[in-house]
């Protein structure tokens, strides 16, 4: 089983619109996945509530049950667990960030964003765990912001090659209850979804980029 947590203390950057489309995605490739929502305002756990489909099952659980939970959900033979965390540093989040094999830290293309990753990076430095930059709610298309953005984020640490611009479809799947996969299955946020999991998957075999490893500071 393989756990990965979105986190960064920058509140609205996509953490848990990618997180549900990441565990959608990852449903549809035929993984048994499940969320676990560690941020008190629950809007994972609120995407859950309005989804038709019954998984993949969203849980809102305090940070001291994160190990046992996950214990639990790997004999149940899940292949994935996705975190999703608070946009501020709690203790759910430094419990989130321990566990995951990989912590994916979505930033928008904007100086303040790259800026609040910092502290982030230093917590997930500090604890040894690899850790990948993931640029959303970029410009469509090609954008000078979007290339420069991601070259300063270089400096920090590996940057996911496969971004995701400001599309609809993640403002509509989010209020549906569904994944962009789901929303518009051949839709641009889609592919850029799916581009994403492909990524996460390979660099948590250590096999993405060139077979470059996560960044283990
Ligand atoms: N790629 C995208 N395109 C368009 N809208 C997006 C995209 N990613 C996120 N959003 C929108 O941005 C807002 C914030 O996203 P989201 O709630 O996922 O961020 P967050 O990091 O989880 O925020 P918080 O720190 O408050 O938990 C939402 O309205 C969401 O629909
Ligand atoms: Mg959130």
């Amino acid at each position: 089983m393989k756990t990965i947590a979105l986190v960064t203390q920058k509140g609205g950057t996509g953490k848990s619109s990618l997180a549900v489309s990441l565990a959608v995605a990852a449903q549809e490739k035929g993984l048994r996945v499940y969320v676990i929502d560690l941020d008190p305002q629950g809007t994972a756990k609120n995407w859950f509530e309005r989804r038709e489909a019954e998984t993949p099952q969203v849980a809102t659980i305090d940070a001291n049950q994160l190990q046992a939970a996950l214990a639990t959900l790997e004999k149940q033979g899940h292949d994935l667990v996705v975190l999703d965390t608070a946009g501020v540093n709690t203790p759910a989040t430094v419990s989130a960030m321990q566990a995951a094999d990989l912590c994916l830290i979505p930033a928008r293309p904007s100086i303040a964003d790259i800026e609040a990753t910092r502290p982030t990076t230093a917590s997930l430095t500090k604890l040894g765990k690899p850790f990948a930059f993931v640029l959303n709610q970029c410009p469509p298309g090609r954008s000078i912001r979007t290339s420069d953005a991601y070259r300063v984020l270089q400096l920090g640490g590996v940057v996911s090659t496969a971004s995701l611009a400001t599309r609809a479809d993640h403002i509509d799947a989010l209020a549906l209850g569904q994944g962009v996969t789901e929303r518009d299955p051949q839709g641009k946020a889609a592919r850029e979804i799916r581009n994403l999991l492909q990524w996460v998957m390979n660099k948590m075999e250590g096999a993405a980029d060139g077979h470059q490893k996560a960044r283990v500071a």
